[in-house]
């Protein structure tokens, strides 16, 4: 079975968007996501972002899709016609998750990342394909209008990947800590 993780930059009240956008501006943490749904260990494959609808028409238009990485929207509403050609369009989680388990696709991707938003989240902590959630916790409150969902108690941390920054980390007077938690089995 096909697994996934799951990455998000959350807020003290637990906030993680607001009209359709990120609510704060952190470049250092933006490229850590980048780097973190990048990285690969086999430089022939890549890696999978899956996105609820309003989440990939939140990223900037000349940013999306996300590069270098196969892009899948999820939506009831959208016509495949409304997004680039190379984004996939899937009715449903389980149904992205079975389409990269098809066999043309399946030796191309290495991770998949869940990348909101607040549905989307909910729905992949509670799926056994769930391995890992990779939070940015930052430590100040700001006005939401999007939440992260609650962590199921499985979910303990263990220590983050070599390349991450360790600690507090501050920027525009914003701190925060990169965490990474586990589901136990
Ligand atoms: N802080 C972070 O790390 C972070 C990460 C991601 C997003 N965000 C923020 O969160 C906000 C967007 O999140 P959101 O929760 O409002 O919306 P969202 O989950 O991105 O999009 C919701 C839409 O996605 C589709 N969808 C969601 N789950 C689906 C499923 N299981 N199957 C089929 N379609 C599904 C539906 O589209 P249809 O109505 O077309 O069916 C639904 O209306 C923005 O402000 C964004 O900036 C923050």
């Amino acid at each position: 079975m096909l697994r996934f993780n799951l990455i998000v930059a959350v807020s003290e009240n637990f906030g993680i968007g607001l009209k359709g956008d990120l609510p704060w501006r952190l470049k250092s943490e933006l490229k850590y996501f980048s780097r973190t749904t990048k990285r690969t260990s086999d430089p022939n494959k890549r890696n999978v972002v899956i996105m609820g609808r309003k989440t990939y028409f939140g990223v900037p238009a000349s940013k999306r899709p996300l590069p270098e990485r196969l892009n899948i929207v999820l939506s009831t509403t959208l016509q495949p016609a409304e997004l680039p050609s190379d984004v996939v369009l899937c009715p449903s989680l389980e149904e992205a998750m079975k389409h990269l388990e098809e066999e043309t696709l399946r030796d191309q991707i290495e991770n998949v990342w869940i990348v909101g938003g607040s549905g989307v989240y909910e729905e992949a902590m509670a799926s056994s394909r769930c391995n890992r959630l990779y939070i940015t916790k930052i430590q100040q409150n700001f006005e939401c209008d999007t939440f992260f969902p609650s962590i199921p108690d499985c979910f303990r941390e263990v220590p983050p990947d070599a390349d991450t920054p360790v600690g507090v980390q501050e920027e525009n007077g914003i701190k925060y800590e990169y965490k990474v938690l586990e589901k136990r089995e």
